[in-house]
């Protein structure tokens, strides 16, 4: 059983498990893996500072690689969709070179990671005030939604300029026009309807909920997406996330007893 698990995977990875990824993955239940993942990437400021950098955008930049680790390994394991907090509304307030590195940052990574969305099967899409982004920023990301539109593993959603408030805000929004189109009517207005008037209902609410750096805030994510999604703080920080905390998160995941309200 496990041969036939490593076999599926390992290719798909192509780097060899070292002997503790092989344990953990060993360990993990593919019947009961997350189908949606969300990750608010936390500690890349705490990372560079340890590391005596004194821009915090190192720690943004180091963070890619935990990105781009998660994403595959996430692709490979075929769970339907990843949600990563990239960029908060509550961001803009940063210092403005930081914003700018940040930005710049994201506009690489829209460029340069498509040949590995590709070659994942991962189909790109976002989430937030897309507008607040520069526009070359918005153009990239378009560019890439486009070109990788067709792939059918992973959804990789970028959460940037997100607000959970704002997102629910919109949707209230979008739910009274339709109400005054004559589309809707206010007992037609259920918690089943209405979430499908926020960004990417497509992808379901999210099983699991990882943060890093060991802090146990929301900070404004996915309120009304995660009423009943399971919590693991990691006291890594972002940077410092690698395969094997994401296998050992999911082993977390898989160990809760989910309800949702009810009794066993
Ligand atoms: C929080 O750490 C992290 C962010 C505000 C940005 C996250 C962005 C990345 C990982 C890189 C860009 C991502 C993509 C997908 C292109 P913090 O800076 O608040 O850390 P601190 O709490 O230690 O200060």
């Amino acid at each position: 059983m496990g041969v036939s698990k490593e076999n599926k995977l390992q290719p798909i990875l192509r780097e060899p498990f070292t002997a503790e990824e092989e344990q953990l993955f060993r360990a993990l239940d593919p019947r009961t893996l997350p189908r949606h993942v969300a990750i608010i990437m936390d500690g890349n400021g705490r990372w560079a500072k340890s590391r005596g950098f004194a821009e915090r955008i190192f720690g943004h930049r180091a963070g890619i690689d935990s990105v781009r680790e998660v994403t595959r390994t996430a692709a490979a394991l075929r769970l339907s969709a990843l949600t990563l907090y990239a960029f908060s509304k509550e961001n803009w307030v940063r210092p403005r070179a930081e914003v700018e590195a940040l930005m710049a940052l994201l506009d690489r990574f829209l460029v340069d990671e498509i040949p590995e969305l590709m070659e994942n099967n991962v189909k790109l899409v976002a989430s937030g005030e897309l507008d607040d982004l520069p526009e070359s920023t918005r153009r990239r990301l378009a560019d890439t939604a486009e070109r990788t539109a067709n792939n059918s593993g992973l959804v990789l959603n970028l959460a940037l300029s997100y607000g959970a408030r704002s997102e629910i805000v919109r949707a209230v929004r979008r739910a009274i026009e339709m109400a005054k189109a004559g589309e809707i009517n206010g007992e037609e207005l259920t918690p089943e309807t209405f979430a499908q008037l926020l960004d990417h209902p497509e992808l379901g609410d999210p099983d699991l909920l990882i943060r890093t750096s060991g802090e146990m805030r929301l900070s404004n994510f996915l309120l009304w997406q995660a009423a009943y999604t399971e919590f693991v703080i990691v006291q890594k920080l972002w940077p410092d996330f690698r395969r094997p905390d994401f296998f050992r998160a999911l082993l977390e995941f898989q160990s809760r007893d989910r309800r949702f309200g009810g009794v066993r």
